[in-house]
């Protein structure tokens, strides 16, 4: 007989951990069930930023201070054009709601922590997760452990956090979704550097192309920079990098310090619909994948995994489910790529043409002229309210 639980969780990074505990504190079981070891989860850095909305969706179950505390409250962005720095105070923009740093490696970190404390069952290198009979009553979820045991699953619904490459989205017949991928055209060099933090978050757009530095704790930083197509940044000298650098940030006294990381990453963009099929749901990047700009990807998740534990903990909504991510997913699909194509288009002109380029500038410019413009752009940065659609 297969044992039995309410909920299978496929994959333990932000959607599933998020998911797993919130379920958790309400009393919903749950197995998780991960492919990888827990070091490579714990250890895996992609994402910075928990919006607003995300801490509210921590607070609500406790889980604000084990989990979302402790990263140091995002303040003012700032936005370099041509060398001249110009300010925005986007927490108070966005009516007094601010984001926090944390990575998403001391997220998931504490997610795990804190589910494991409370006697949560983690299963860390489960092989060849197979989920069956997900249009009837009583889903399975098979699978391997490491030392080639086979194992059984029966529960009431399957989530599908496995992110973009994973089995959930796979295991859907053919014909019952509608994915829409996008390529941005887009390429950055991101280097983590053992350099002083910057101020504030920096973007900087300039002729020579955008490039941004962020903190990673007070003495080293990420930094990004765009590449034209067809380059390959990374036969670029250290010394090139930190010259485009320089140029980019308008920082001519910016100190080179050890490049400790480097990494190649494409904007794309995609969307399955609908996010469910029969008894399971698709969760974070297993059902959509969005450009890092407005660091929406991991609240994506968090958001997405809320609107699922409240559909399963209030036994009502799961109709609804894939349409409420939906129509944020879409509105955050246009934010990024709304964002994506300011900050790229007001550098280069030789990418995107100088008409383009006067067209970018003029939608920067809005926001630091326009409170209504600058508003907007800092609810969304913020994050917004999940509003449940109708079915
Ligand atoms: N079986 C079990 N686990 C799997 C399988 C599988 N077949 N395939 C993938 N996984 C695991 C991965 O090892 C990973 O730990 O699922 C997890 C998916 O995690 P993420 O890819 O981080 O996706 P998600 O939880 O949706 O988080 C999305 O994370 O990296 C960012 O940009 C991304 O910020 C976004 C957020």
């Amino acid at each position: 007989m297969p044992a039995d639980t309410t909920v299978v969780i496929i994959g333990a990074g932000p959607a599933g951990m998020s998911l797993a505990n919130f379920l958790q504190r309400r009393g919903v079981s749950c197995v998780v069930l991960e492919m990888r070891d827990r070091a490579y989860v714990e250890g895996r850095q992609r994402a910075g930023v928990i919006d607003h909305r995300a801490g509210e969706i921590f607070a609500e179950f406790g889980l604000d201070g084990p989990v979302a505390a402790g990263g140091p409250v995002e303040t003012l962005l700032e936005i370099r054009t041509d060398g001249v720095p110009r300010l925005l105070d986007v927490p108070a923009l966005a009516g007094g709601r601010p984001s926090r740093l944390v990575p998403q490696q001391m997220l998931v970190q504490r997610l795990i922590g804190t589910f494991l404390d409370g006697g949560g069952d983690l299963r860390f290198g489960a092989l060849d997760v197979t989920p069956h009979d997900l249009g009837g009553d009583r889903p399975r979820v098979t699978y391997r452990d490491a030392d080639g045991g086979e194992h059984e699953l029966s529960c009431d619904y399957v989530a599908g956090c496995d992110g973009f490459h994973g089995v959930s989205r796979r295991s859907i017949p053919e014909g019952e979704l509608t994915t829409y991928s996008f390529d941005h055209g887009i390429g950055w060099y991101t280097v983590l550097a053992d350099s002083p933090a910057p101020r504030y978050p920096l973007m900087a757009v300039s002729r020579h192309g955008f490039a941004a530095q962020f903190a990673r704790g007070p003495r080293a930083s990420r930094f990004y920079l765009q590449y034209r197509p067809g380059d390959d940044p990374r036969q670029w000298p250290d010394e090139h990098t930190w010259s485009q650098l320089r140029l980019r940030l308008g920082d001519e006294s910016l100190p080179a310090g050890a490049i400790t990381g480097r990494e190649v990453v494409e904007m794309r963009s995609f969307v399955a619909e609908p996010m469910s099929y029969g008894r399971m749901f698709l969760v974070g990047d297993a059902a959509h994948i969005i450009t890092p700009m407005g660091a929406k990807g991991m609240n994506l998740a968090i958001a997405d995994a809320y609107v699922l534990a409240r559909a399963i903990i209030d036994g009502d909504g799961l109709d609804e489910y894939s349409a409420t991510c939906l129509r944020r997913t879409w509105d955050y699909q246009e934010f990024s790529r709304w964002y994506t194509e300011m900050v790229h288009d007001a550098g280069d002109d030789s990418v995107s043409g100088p008409f383009r380029r006067r067209l970018a500038l003029a939608r920067l410019d809005r926001l630091f002229r326009s409170p209504p413009a600058a508003a907007a752009f800092a609810d969304l940065m913020a994050g917004t309210e999940v509003s449940r659609a109708s079915p």
